[in-house]
């Protein structure tokens, strides 16, 4: 049994206008998505903004109502608070977001940041909550002296660091990270995503990892699904989504990936406007009705593509 299974989930908002402020139309910000996230493993989830990563994400963690679908945790139906407060769901899955000035209390020492979600499940000591308050700091390799300071006095991404702090301090399951490195810049991301993996080795955390960015995730996850417009265009490996990508979307983000190699860059330039011009031009070829993302077919045992028609890998 995985750690979660999202099963047909959809989170449609109303849309309201006019006089009477009725209902006349609805954002279907997750339309029918259906994924597996392994215990340990980093399932990575990528789109381009809008495309309803963060609603998926907070639907997890169980801070966006769902409209419809099942959320399983160790197959239990996680959707409504009741279950989710019953087996103390909100221990075992935490959320870092992209923002992480906005996301941690101003107002509010380190120290107390971090405790934070200790307090609400454990009941420390002064002296126990300050150990493991330094304990949590050292793990995400900042100074103990951390604790007294401001959110305001740390860099952007030491204070993801926090964030990743905070996020493990109750010993989760699994960790939704939305965009934790996004705003940062490069070289401090990859500081940033290198604890993220020794963390989740140290204590077997899963992370549903959240990108726009398919040359963030590279290395990250082994499983991912790319979403648009509140569906996935496809699901695949590693390997299978870098190596054979089959949808135009697909395409389309992976010629966004800069590359490192300057004399490669012409080529780089010449191939996305190719992939730019397939994808308005023969959009009906990979849309339906409404520019609806198709249903997924199975193209291989890890891989499927929502296209109306596929040849089975391996069989051509
Ligand atoms: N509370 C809300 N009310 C109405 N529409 C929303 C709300 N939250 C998000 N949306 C819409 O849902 C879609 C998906 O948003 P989001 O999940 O934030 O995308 P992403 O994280 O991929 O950028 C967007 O069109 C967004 O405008
Ligand atoms: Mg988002």
């Amino acid at each position: 049994m995985a750690l979660i299974e999202i099963k047909n989930l959809k989170i449609h908002y109303p849309i309201r206008s006019g006089f009477f402020n009725r209902v006349t139309d609805q954002v279907l910000a997750v339309d029918g998505i259906n994924f597996n996230i392994e215990a340990g493993e980093t399932y990575g989830l990528i789109g381009e903004s809008g495309s309803g990563k963060s609603t998926t994400g907070k639907a997890i963690v169980g801070l966006e109502k769902v409209t419809s679908g099942q959320i399983l945790y160790n197959g239990q139906d996680i959707t409504n608070a009741r279950t989710r407060k019953q087996i103390h769901y909100n221990k075992d899955v935490q959320m870092i977001f992209q923002d992480s000035l906005s996301s941690l209390n101003p107002r509010k020492r380190i120290g107390d940041i971090i405790a934070e979600p200790i307090r609400n499940f454990q009941n420390l000591t002064t002296d126990e909550e300050k150990h493991r308050v330094q304990e949590l700091l050292d793990i995400v390799g900042m100074p103990a002296g951390a604790m007294n300071k401001y959110p305001h006095e740390f860099s952007g991404g030491q204070r993801q660091r926090i964030g990743v702090a905070r996020a493990v301090a109750t010993n989760p399951k699994l960790v939704i990270a939305d965009e934790p490195v996004s705003a940062l810049d490069l070289s401090v991301q990859a500081q940033v995503l290198n604890f993220m993996k020794r963390i989740q080795e140290e204590y077997g955390i899963s992370y549903l990892f959240i990108s726009h960015d398919l040359g963030v995730v590279k290395h990250m996850c082994k499983n991912m699904a790319i979403m648009h417009r509140g569906r996935f265009v496809e699901i695949g490996t590693r390997e299978d989504i870098y190596q054979h990508p089959q949808h135009i979307y697909t395409k389309r983000l992976l010629s966004a990936i800069p590359d490192v190699n300057p004399s490669r860059r012409e080529i780089d330039k010449k191939n996305r406007q190719e992939v730019e011009r397939e994808f308005t031009e023969e959009e009906s070829k990979y849309y339906g009705a409404n520019g609806r993302v198709l249903d997924l077919k199975q193209l291989s045992p890890t891989h499927y593509v929502a296209l109306e028609e596929v040849s089975k890998e391996g069989s051509n």
